[in-house]
């Protein structure tokens, strides 16, 4: 039977994104004859007038390298809670209703909704009013627990990593202490491994409070060793054992989100007074979230997006695919949003680059290996 499936992303943009959009077309048209329409610009395309567009095998010809997505996203335009003018004023109104009414109008018979958590709650709470809809998980962060990782994230690693690489030849020539701050929100995944790839000397990751005293010995035990250089990775997130974490506007300045920044100026400052050395902060930002996906979000994109149309086709609504180990499975929406991905500060992989002799802003700790 012919059936019309709409396909959002939502949140912020990811390498990978469209590598979905595509997978999700090709295996649709080629697999089942059914027609996709894109929705603009996230959860904003669904409410008031719809805003869609239609996605034929010409729409998405040569997207699999692009960066960013071709439909658009927002982080904005949460329908349970959307900005509104009453009376000269902004106040939030709860529109879904209108949602699911435009859904039926378009003669959309699904939705697959492409995003981190925000929009995966969001997708959840709209199936829960009846909306026959399907997650995929997107993330830079990693920080959704319910897949083993979300697209995107390698991206990421391998950017930061990249410019790890770089820094390393500027901070030895100059004997700095340089600063690279990293995103992530409350997950300190991308800060960790890109670190440890990279070859960091300090991490700093939002699940282990910043011990100053710790940091700083292990660069001076780094100094007595002959080097006179230092590259820290610190995660947005990060928050200083005594002290609160660093926002560039605070939820209530911001629509409810946090927008985090600004660590890293304090990391750079606090080291080079106890260090007594030059220090230099380097904001990654949105880099991180730009450009080509590497192999591997291509492959989890394309992945993703044909799972999805078969989760369509098997009628497996409210659920998200995810991945698990090698395989993609289908799992609920509502385990998906629960507990947050963070990293096991008692883990194998911060205890690895422990090991290794990096610092991660706290005392080392003792670390032996489990049997199964
Ligand atoms: O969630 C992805 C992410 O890139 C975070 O790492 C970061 O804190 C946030 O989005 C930045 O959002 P914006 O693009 O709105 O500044």
């Amino acid at each position: 039977m012919s059936k019309t499936i709409g396909i959002l992303t939502g949140g912020g943009d990811c390498p990978g994104l469209n590598a979905v959009i595509r997978g999700v077309v090709r295996s649709a048209i080629f697999t089942h004859d059914w027609r996709v329409v894109g929705i603009r610009d996230g959860f904003e395309g669904l409410v008031g007038e719809l805003q869609t567009v239609e996605l034929n095998l010409p729409q998405i010809g040569g997207i699999l390298p692009r960066g960013g997505t071709i439909i658009g996203t927002s982080n904005r335009g949460n329908p349970f809670s959307f900005p509104v003018e009453r009376d000269g004023q902004i106040v939030q109104e709860d529109l879904s209703d209108s949602v699911i009414a435009n859904f039926k109008k378009a003669g959309i018979d699904a939705l697959i909704a492409v995003g981190g958590d925000g929009t995966l709650k969001i997708a959840n709470q709209l199936y829960a009013k009846g909306l026959p809809v399907v997650g995929i998980p997107k993330t830079i962060d990693n920080d959704l627990s319910a897949t083993d990782v979300t697209f995107g994230y390698n991206t990421a690693v391998e950017v930061v990593m990249e410019a790890l690489d770089r820094l390393h030849t500027t901070a030895e020539s100059h004997h700095r202490a340089l600063v690279v701050e990293v995103m992530g929100r409350d997950a300190g995944w991308i800060a960790l491994e890109a670190g440890i790839a990279g070859g960091a000397d300090v991490i700093l990751i939002p699940e282990i409070p910043i011990d100053f005293s710790a940091v700083c010995a292990a660069m001076r035990a780094r100094r007595e060793r002959g080097r006179r250089f230092s590259i820290i990775v610190v995660a947005e997130g990060a928050t200083p054992l005594a002290g609160e974490k660093v926002v560039v506007k605070s939820a209530a300045e911001n629509l409810g989100v946090e927008r985090l920044g600004g660590i890293g100026a304090y990391v750079a400052q606090q080291v080079g007074q106890c260090m007594a050395m030059e220090t230099r902060t380097v904001v990654l930002g949105h880099l991180q979230r730009g450009g080509s996906p590497s192999s591997f979000d291509r492959i989890l994109g394309s992945r993703f997006g044909v799972y999805a149309v078969e989760m369509i086709a098997a009628q497996q609504f409210g659920r998200m695919c995810a991945l698990r180990g090698r395989d993609i499975v289908s799992v609920s929406l509502a385990a998906a949003v629960g507990q947050p991905n963070q990293v096991d500060p008692r883990g194998n992989l911060v205890a690895t680059a422990e090991q290794l002799g990096i610092n991660l802003g706290r005392q080392k700790v003792p670390w032996s290996p489990v049997a199964d």
